[in-house]
């Protein structure tokens, strides 16, 4: 890795079974479930585009070819829409597949995000590289990634958001042991992290959010990491492995950011994102007054 390293590439893991979504996600990937009107992996790739990305590697499984579709070309529908006349959805479907360039690789079994994230070790090679977990939708003024790219620029280091969460539910989280930057509230000097430790033994409540910027040498890592919680090859245990020689930070984000792969939060990202849209949300924020709550 050079001193000065950019990064270029995005690695979206997405062959999980979305479980917590059953039954809509028996056939349909969870990725591709709907926030308002575009799947919620689209809010991903957006937002690696938006802080510089150029390639996104997407890691599916069995069942998402959902994905791959969404991100081409569909002749048909294009054609259709042609014919009819509906240049603004003409426009709307080609904005989507001439985005950006994508790759799929296959995870072939479900061993985990350490795992999946090694599945696209070809594709990234020796440069830093994103990580983006599409459940995590969010909403910020400037997109979550480009604020953890400007302090990449400066740290040339790992980096992993997090945010605070209050309770016994960090222990559905990774989470960060370390002590704050003196000069800058937002960033968190990394010591140690632990994966969905027991509310006890959680070393504080600074959860790790789905967004990173990780130096190549987790790959090798990685390669190495004994399966942790849940019997899994886990990101966390490997960035683990990087504190032994490299400095990992903790970001700790503006903006909002919604579980979309959970029925409350994805509820919640829907009337948020709704409320906020010129076309629908007038007529949505006078139709919730009228309920009566
Ligand atoms: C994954 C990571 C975890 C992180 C979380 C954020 O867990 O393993 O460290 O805190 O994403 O959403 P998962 O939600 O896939 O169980």
């Amino acid at each position: 890795m050079s001193t000065h390293a950019k990064v270029r590439k995005a690695i979206f893991p997405a062959a999980g079974f979305g479980t917590r979504f059953l039954p809509a996600t028996k056939s349909i990937p969870k990725e591709m479930l709907a926030l308002v009107d575009k799947p919620i992996i689209q809010y991903g790739v957006e937002e690696a585009l938006a802080a510089g990305c150029d390639q996104i590697v997407i890691v599916t499984g069995r069942g998402k070819s959902a994905i791959e579709d969404h991100f081409d070309v569909s002749y048909e529908l294009e054609c259709t829409l042609e014919k009819r006349g509906k240049t603004d959805l003409l426009a709307l479907s080609r904005q989507v597949s001439h985005m950006v360039r994508l790759s799929y690789v296959r995870q072939k079994e479900a061993m985990g995000l350490g795992h999946a994230v090694l599945m696209a070790r070809d594709l990234v090679g020796d440069e830093p590289f994103a990580v983006i977990l599409p459940d995590d939708v969010i909403d910020s003024e400037t997109p979550c990634l480009k604020q953890m790219m400007d302090v990449f620029e400066k740290v040339q280091s790992s980096i992993v958001a997090t945010q605070v969460i209050e309770g016994d539910a960090i222990s559905a989280y990774g989470v960060l042991d370390g002590k704050p930057v003196p000069d800058n509230p937002r960033l968190f000097d990394v010591s140690g992290l632990v994966e969905k430790p027991k509310p006890a033994e959680a070393p504080s409540k600074n959860a790790i959010i789905g967004r990173y910027i990780l130096t190549p040498k987790i790959f090798d890592l990685l390669e190495h990491t004994p399966l942790g919680a849940g019997g899994e090859l886990q990101l966390t245990d490997g960035i683990k492995g990087l504190l032994e020689t490299e400095k990992v930070y903790g970001y700790s984000f503006e903006g909002v950011r919604h579980d979309a792969g959970d029925k409350f939060g994805m509820l919640r990202a829907t009337v948020e994102f709704a409320l906020k849209r010129e076309d629908l949300g007038p007529a949505f924020r006078d139709y919730l007054k009228t309920l009566k709550l």
